[in-house]
């Protein structure tokens, strides 16, 4: 049964027909946050919709209405309670791993989770990794459980999300996870020429810190570098990510180009693999 369905002779046929049909949930079946988008036009009904889906979905404890898009540093969102608990913590389960999350307070995007069984299936027995902007760690954690890596190693800007992903790599069981507090940029450093591949999972700006990424390889290495792009963009955000990368002197190309998730229209999250190699 639909969430339209559940608000049938509560609300207009017209008013039905605004209601969103899809929505998030995060969590698992004890407790879980449902994210809702509300157009303006059916605000007025917000908690209607909101007790609706609880009615639906007995496991959801909160109901979240997006308020902004994703914004600055930590690439959260501000979010109103329409209704449930204001303890938004959860227990979310991918691919067989555990994540305490509070979406309130850090990103996290169960959408994204192909994507990290991509990366984890690419790590080779072995390999050292390093995760620039790595949030809660679910990068790490998949990468570590999913491969063979010696060692997974995250830096991460918000306090909250280095907190869950300590959190995460305990709950998880994985003594090769370990995540840095601070800035990429300057905390990257100690790690220069360790790791045999980078990951940088923010799309938005990420092209400013490809040099250090770059730095961290051993004698050669992979990044898998984010960002966004349309067709015709994308030529020129590879070549841009590549002469960030070769005004260094190494060598770079790259291998994969893929388009990750739909991001607007036309707009695609898109993953470039860069081979770097150090002469
Ligand atoms: C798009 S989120 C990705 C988080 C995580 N990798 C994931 O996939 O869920 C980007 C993360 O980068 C962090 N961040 C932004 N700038 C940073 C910087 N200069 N150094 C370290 N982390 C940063 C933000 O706090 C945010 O958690």
């Amino acid at each position: 049964m639909t969430l339209r369905k559940e608000l049938h002779g509560l609300l207009s046929m017209k008013e039905l027909s605004m209601v969103p049909s899809s929505f998030d949930i995060l969590g698992n079946r004890e407790k879980s946050v449902a994210i809702i988008d509300i157009p303006d036009s059916l605000k007025g009904k917000k908690l209607l919709i909101a007790e609706a889906l609880m009615r639906k979905h007995k496991s959801v404890r909160s109901v979240l209405m997006r308020m902004s898009a994703r914004k600055g540093v930590f690439r959260n969102r501000e979010y109103e309670l329409v209704a449930g608990d204001p303890d938004t913590e959860v227990m979310h389960v991918e691919s067989g791993c555990r994540f305490l999350v509070d979406p309130q307070t850090c990103y996290f995007s169960q959408r994204e989770s192909a994507e990290r069984l991509r990366i984890a299936g690419k790590v080779k027995k072995g390999e050292s990794i390093m995760v620039f902007f790595s949030g809660v760690g679910p990068f790490q954690v998949v990468i570590a459980k999913k491969s063979k890596a010696r060692k997974v190693i995250g830096i991460e800007l918000n306090d909250k999300a280095v907190y869950y992903a300590r959190e995460n790599a305990r709950l998880n069981r994985l003594d090769s996870v370990e995540t840095v507090f601070g800035d990429a940029r300057h905390e990257s450093a100690r790690f220069h020429g360790k790791c045999d591949r980078v990951v940088m999972p923010l799309p938005e700006s990420g092209v400013e810190y490809l040099q250090d990424a770059a730095l961290c390889l051993k004698k050669k290495g992979v990044i898998h570098f984010y960002c966004f792009a349309d067709e015709k963009s994308e030529g020129e955000m590879k070549e841009r990510a590549l002469k960030a990368v070769r005004s260094l002197g190494f060598g770079a190309s790259v291998s994969e180009s893929r388009k990750v998730l739909p991001y607007g229209p036309r707009i695609w999250k898109m993953r470039f693999d860069i081979e770097v190699k150090k002469r």
